[in-house]
This record gives structure tokens, C-alpha cells and sequence, in this order.
């Protein structure tokens, strides 16, 4: 199966490798598209982010991210992605997608 992680940042879109144990920050970073982020512990929500497909392909969300997000956000697909790991190899797509 082809996988696939297609990044959109604020102003830069990237498809790149998906890498198994990575989250969708670390992914961001290494290929230097323009994700916020500030705490990367699950704190400051800079990095929230929706999932757009391959939600499959995530670990479930961290407790970091159940005291942060809502439980509507989960529903609508919102992530934080300093917190959302890589589980298994396909097609995902990302939006970094802050709060202001
Ligand atoms: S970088 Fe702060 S919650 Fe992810």
C-alpha cells in the first residue's frame, strides 16, 4: 500500500514519508513546514490540527490531549499534533489548525 503524510502549515504544504513512532510534529519539523507549536508537551494547543483522513493510521489520543481538547473537538477530528503518533503506514492528512 502506498502511505503518505501530507502536511499543511500555515503557509507551507508537504508530502512526506510517514515515519512509525513519529508524531505529526516531529514529522513537521524535520521537513521544516510551518506547524505552530510552543509547549510540545500537550499544554499550549499551538500545534492542534485536524485530520483530514487516515485517522486509522494514528494512536489513540493521549490523556495530554484529553485534558486539553474538547470532546466535541475529537469528534470533528481535531488533534494535537505534538501528541499524535504515526501507528501504522498509509495515507494521512494534516492541517495545522490553531485557535487564533
Ligand atoms: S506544542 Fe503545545 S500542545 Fe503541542
Amino acid at each position: 500500500m502506498e502511505s503518505s503524510l501530507h502536511l499543511m502549515g500555515r503557509t507551507i504544504e508537504k508530502t512526506v514519508e510517514p515515519e512509525l513512532g513519529q508524531t505529526i510534529l516531529q514529522h513537521a519539523v524535520k521537513h521544516q513546514v510551518d506547524w505552530q507549536h510552543l509547549c510540545t508537551r500537550g499544554t499550549c494547543a499551538r500545534c492542534r490540527c485536524i485530520v483530514l483522513e487516515g485517522a486509522e493510521h494514528l494512536e489513540e489520543p493521549t490523556k495530554a490531549e484529553h485534558r486539553r481538547l474538547d470532546p466535541e473537538e475529537f469528534d470533528e477530528g481535531f488533534r494535537l499534533g505534538c501528541q499524535t503518533v504515526v501507528k501504522s503506514l498509509g495515507k494521512i492528512v494534516v492541517r495545522n489548525k490553531t485557535y487564533f
